[in-house]
Order: structure tokens, then C-alpha cells, then sequence
């Protein structure tokens, strides 16, 4: 009897260990995967380093992507058409300032709806709001407002696959600027502290762009590790005044072509 019992004690204690894989905090936690019915793919545009993203619900073929890029409309619309989806809507996470938006052009190859925050200022067929639940098939993406980068930026948080689309508001151990576009140092810092850090740890953070090669983080990397938001308020706004960057590249360009929904004075071929 007492063998039994020996080996359910060791049994438990061998439990234990993936257990505080998962609550402990100081550990890397255990990432939730993506559900059968849920479609994610991750795409690259090489000039602007921006990350687009098709998500789809595999049951019903209705798709979304996120942040979409002018120059790869078509190869986007083709592999929306490839994979036998129907594209719902083309959603972005901010008016963009170094690119130009792939939303007004997949709009006309697709028949998709666009999406902006309404606080950007930009054009599109749909103004989204802080609370705002965008469906498709099955799945939503929550819409939280965390203004600082430019202060109509949005955040899209699918709870049920543990992910959260940052926009340029949380970047790989960085954030975006907040010296133009109305941006906020301590607006971001308080809106990431207050919505994307309290997220759970194992969330999965996926930013507009990434110029290192690294293609996701996490909440629990990013409360660690981000060599900005890791520091005091007082600390992150004296690291964003002295940033010295260059003016931004194609801000010019982008802005009032994105204030269109990409289509402005933009040749098709
Ligand atoms: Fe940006």
C-alpha cells in the first residue's frame, strides 16, 4: 500500500514542475496554442521591415489582416485567393508614417471593408473605438485604444488564442517614437503598463515591425526585458526626448496618402 502511495506522491511531484512553468512568474510561462479552427500567418514586407498579418476562421474561410502594406496588396489579395478565404476586412493599427497602407488598395481588389481608429483621422469605412469588437467567422479581436505612438493607435487582442497586435505601440524590446503624429511618451507608457502588461504573461505580442529578424515576443519577455517600458515613467520619457532620430523616411509620402486609405495619387502597377 505504502508503494502506491509513494508513487502518486512522486507522480504529483513530477506534476508539479510544468505547473510552475505556468504560474510562476520568474519563469519563461507556457504559451497556449492557436485553436484548430483559427488560421494565422505572419507576412514581411522588406522595405519598411512591417509584419502584415492574415488571420482567418478555417470553418467559415471570413479573413482579416492586419496592417497590411500598399506594395504587397496584390500578393496579399492572391493568397487570400489561393487559400479559398474571403477577406472582411483590412485593419489598421495607426496611420502609418513609414509606409503606405495596403488597405484601400486591397479594398478595391477584394471588396473588404477598411478599419482606423476614428482618433487617427484618417479615412476608412469603418472608425473604430476603444471597446469595439471586430468578428470574423468565430473569432473577435477586442480593440484597445493605447494612444503615445501617434494617438490613434490601437491594440488587437484575441483572448481565446492569447495574442495581442501591437502596432508600433509595443515593439521587440522597443516602442515607436512619440516625437510626431500628437505622440505621447507617458501616454504610451500608461496605456502599455494599463492594457498590454496586464495582460496574462503568455500572451504573444506580434508588432507592426521588426527590424532585428525577430518575429514575436511576449508579455512576460517585454515586462523583462524592453529596455524602455522596463523603466520608471521619468526614466522612459527622458529615453524618448533623447532619441535623436532622423525625420522619418517617407513621412512625406505616407501620411497624406494614408490619410486616404492608401489610394491617393498612387499608381496601380
Ligand atoms: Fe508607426
Amino acid at each position: 500500500m505504502w508503494r502506491i502511495f509513494a508513487l502518486a506522491l512522486a507522480l504529483c511531484a513530477a506534476a508539479q514542475p510544468s505547473e510552475n512553468v505556468q504560474n510562476n512568474s520568474s519563469s519563461l510561462p507556457v504559451g497556449k496554442p492557436f485553436t484548430s479552427d483559427f488560421f494565422f500567418r505572419q507576412l514581411f514586407d522588406e522595405e519598411s521591415s512591417t509584419y502584415s498579418y492574415l488571420l482567418a476562421d478555417l470553418k467559415t474561410g471570413e479573413a482579416v489582416v492586419i496592417d497590411p502594406v500598399l506594395e504587397q496588396a496584390k500578393r496579399d489579395a492572391q493568397l487570400v485567393k489561393e487559400l479559398g478565404f474571403k477577406l472582411k476586412y483590412a485593419i489598421n493599427t495607426h496611420l502609418h508614417a513609414d509606409h503606405i497602407t495596403g488597405s484601400g488598395w486591397l479594398r478595391e481588389l477584394t471588396g473588404c471593408q477598411s478599419m482606423i481608429a476614428a482618433a487617427s483621422g484618417a479615412k476608412a469605412d469603418v472608425y473604430l473605438e476603444e471597446g469595439d469588437r471586430i468578428e470574423f467567422g468565430s473569432h473577435f479581436i477586442d480593440v484597445l485604444a493605447t494612444p503615445g505612438h501617434t494617438n490613434g493607435c490601437m491594440s488587437y487582442v484575441i483572448k481565446a488564442q492569447g495574442c495581442v497586435f501591437t502596432g508600433d505601440t509595443v515593439l521587440i524590446r522597443g516602442c515607436g517614437r512619440t516625437d510626431f503624429q500628437e505622440g505621447s511618451s507617458e501616454s504610451l507608457y500608461e496605456n502599455v503598463h494599463s492594457k498590454i502588461f496586464t495582460l496574462p504573461d503568455y500572451f504573444r505580442i506580434y508588432p507592426a515591425h521588426d527590424y532585428k529578424g525577430q518575429l514575436e515576443s511576449s508579455v512576460w519577455e517585454e515586462k523583462r526585458y524592453n529596455p524602455r517600458l522596463t523603466k520608471d515613467l521619468e526614466e522612459f520619457i527622458r529615453i524618448m526626448d533623447n532619441l535623436n532620430l532622423s525625420y522619418p523616411n517617407k513621412i512625406d509620402v505616407s501620411l497624406p496618402a494614408n490619410r486616404e486609405c492608401g489610394v491617393y495619387d498612387i499608381p496601380k502597377e
